[in-house]
């Protein structure tokens, strides 16, 4: 029997579902391979556990950067290992939608493509993540009105203005949560003299950070590794030094926003003032964003229900109505 499956395959997590089972796998993007058999031994969480644990032919990769693939050959294994773990077997030749970050260039969504197709599947379509996030949400996509969406993930960010089934105006960035942990990382390791792990810095970036800077004054004390003698000690990390690292990132943020509302054609941008913008992506949740965002652009903003799995939840829904929404993937299946 055929199956047919929603890919999201994002720089931090991954999510898959069927028509079938809902969501059936929401977790770190990550694949360990045996190295001597090409094997895939683990993925998510599971390929996590191994990290450090394991023997030098077993190794834990990370497949994608900012949004896009960076290893074709450990994207497919990935791909495999995902349609292992939902019960796909490679012979039933699965359908399989996916979403590609709007600033894929065609070679990237053409890796992408190949990469599913190499992992068993049959039919691989692909839909920009904002329409696939505006579907998600349940706006009139197809309709000659204005929705204005905003993706904020680990690796991109994207934000759209969708109107009769495709982005009349956009604003996008390779950058997103991640950068954040890489430079609280760096500051950590600048100011304060020590390595932490990335789980941590993750947990400081959550709890700690406000993108309007109003969490200043508190602080943290955390274990962490002294670059001079590698031995663990306590450190006190302080919210300015969290709120430091998040300046590039909300700016670049910013700007993308007000690129995309100020492409807008007049008629739509009324649609976008009466309607407002939905945030999506997990890092829309940083705290703080979506008021500084309103704030600066004079736009209503509000942050989705449960934001990093409105797209997954867009594709689910666009493998059950495949052919009322076919135009949709033929505009981006380059
Ligand atoms: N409560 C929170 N506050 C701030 N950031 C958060 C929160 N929860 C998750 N994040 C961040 O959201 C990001 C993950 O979001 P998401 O799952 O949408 O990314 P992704 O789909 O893997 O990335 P991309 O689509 O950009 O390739 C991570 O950077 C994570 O740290
Ligand atoms: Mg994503």
């Amino acid at each position: 029997m055929a199956t047919d499956v929603a890919l999201d395959i994002g720089t931090a997590r991954t999510r898959l579902a069927t028509t079938e089972h809902g969501i059936m796998f929401d977790e770190p993007t990550m694949v360990a391979i045996d190295t001597t058999t090409g094997e895939v031994i683990d993925v998510g969480h599971g390929a996590i556990d191994l990290v450090g644990r394991t023997p030098r032919h077993m190794v834990v990769f990370r497949p994608l950067a900012q949004g896009t693939t960076v290893d074709f050959d450990v994207t497919a294994r990935l791909i495999a290992g995902l349609f292992d773990h939902a019960g796909v077997s490679k012979l039933s030749r699965a359908r399989v939608v996916m979403s590609v970050p709007s600033l894929a260039t065609s070679i990237e969504r053409r890796a992408l493509r190949q990469a599913a197709i190499q992992a068993g599947a049959r039919e691989v379509s692909l839909m920009e993540a904002p329409i696939a996030a505006a579907i998600g949400l349940g706006l009139p996509v197809q309709d000659p009105v204005g929705s204005a969406v905003t993706v904020l993930g680990a690796g991109a960010s994207e934000s759209a203005l969708i109107s009769l089934g495709g982005i009349v105006s956009s604003g996008a960035r390779r950058v997103g949560g991640n950068d954040i942990d890489n430079a609280i990382a760096t500051l950590l390791r600048l100011r304060q003299g020590v390595v932490v792990a990335p789980s941590i810095v993750e947990d400081l970036k959550i709890t700690m950070s406000s993108a309007r800077s109003r969490s200043h004054g508190e602080s943290r004390t955390i274990m962490a590794r002294s670059i001079e003698d590698g031995r663990l000690e306590s450190v006190e990390v302080r919210a300015e030094l969290v709120n430091a690292a998040l300046a590039d990132v909300v700016s670049a943020t910013l700007r993308l926003i007000q690129e995309c509302l100020a492409d807008a054609p007049p008629d739509l941008s009324q649609d976008v003032s009466a309607q407002g913008m939905v945030l999506v992506g997990g890092h829309a949740q940083l705290t703080d964003l979506s008021d500084l965002i309103a704030h600066t652009t004079g736009v209503t903003v509000r942050v989705a229900e449960d934001p990093g799995t409105v797209i997954i939840r867009g594709l689910q829904m666009c493998l059950e109505q495949m052919s009322s929404l076919h135009g949709l993937f033929r505009q981006v299946d380059r």
